[in-house]
């Protein structure tokens, strides 16, 4: 059984903190997963950490049904939660309880996510009457990147933090069951997360949110020669990937792979039972490596 969102609550419920991290493909999911991460999210980022765009905007509602399956794939236990991208929820409730439902039956994932306080909830409050759970974000959204003038910090002074703090209690008036809170002050992080009562999930909003949710290829240094204020690197894969492809690149080139425990032996039989070319014994060995 995967994670509910009523297990979340209860964490929040019982004071423990909940981590989320994002992932976009099968062996990811896997890792993450096995990492014991609870509830995984399937960001719209994976447009600029995966398909290398400036912005999340370009992504398509199908890019993301596509890496929600993977996600479901290498999954079994946690929450999947998947954004809806810019454009698919905004134009009118229709248009979001389409998209929405599509996502839901394509990929099989627990939960959708969209961006937005006040002026999304009729939407959400449609979504979750229609039965579809939606995580709420407000604060830093990455699709209003260009209304914002950038990545900044928002709820800076007063007014904006209080129309932060509006728009948070207004997603969970809506019906939604938890809310990312992006790249606010710590101490507006801590306001909000102690005036609702569904769980807060926060990047770059301080350490009091019930949870912290982080861009996996940020906390594995896989992005290069960048790593947000608000991200931790908690390992160096970048540089990983780097050396053992420079090793194997030069083994090839000095014809030290592959090497005789790589390769296959005159005795091991072609069989052609099932279809031309297919060597069984080396369908059937196990994988040295
Ligand atoms: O798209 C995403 O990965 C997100 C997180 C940064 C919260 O929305």
């Amino acid at each position: 059984m995967r994670t509910s969102i009523l297990e979340l609550q209860k964490l929040k419920n019982a004071g423990q903190k909940i981590p989320m991290v994002t992932a976009y493909d099968a062996p990811t999911a896997h890792w993450v997963e096995a990492a014991g991460i609870p509830a995984i999210l399937v960001g719209d980022s994976l447009g600029m950490v995966v398909q290398g765009q400036e912005t999340t905007l370009p992504v398509t509602l199908d890019e993301m049904i596509y890496h929600g399956r993977m996600v479901m794939r290498g999954s079994s236990t946690a929450l999947i939660i998947i954004d809806l991208p810019f454009m698919t929820y905004q134009v009118s409730i229709e248009q979001a309880l389409t998209n929405a439902g599509r996502v839901m039956q394509e990929t099989g994932a627990g939960a959708v996510k969209l961006e937005g306080g006040v002026s999304m909830a009729a939407t959400i409050a449609r979504l979750v009457s229609a039965g579809i759970p939606v995580m709420g974000h407000v604060g830093m959204t990455p699709q209003s990147v260009h209304q914002f003038g950038g990545f900044r910090l928002q709820g800076k002074s007063e007014d904006a933090a209080a129309r932060v703090l509006a728009d948070a209690l207004a997603v969970e008036a809506a019906g939604a069951f938890a809310m990312v809170l992006e790249t606010l002050p710590a101490a507006l992080g801590q306001q909000i997360t102690a005036r609702l009562h569904i769980p807060t999930i926060g990047i770059g909003a301080g350490p009091d949110c019930d949870g912290q949710v982080q861009v996996i290829h940020d906390l594995l240094g896989l992005i290069d020669g960048f790593t947000p204020r608000h991200a931790r690197r908690y390992a160096t894969l970048g540089d990983s990937i780097r050396e053992a492809v420079r090793t194997y690149s030069d083994e090839v080139r000095q014809q030290v792979f592959p090497d005789a425990a790589h390769s296959f032996g005159l005795a091991e039989k072609i069989s052609t039972e099932a279809g031309p070319s297919v060597n069984k014994q080396a369908e059937s060995a196990p994988v040295k490596h």
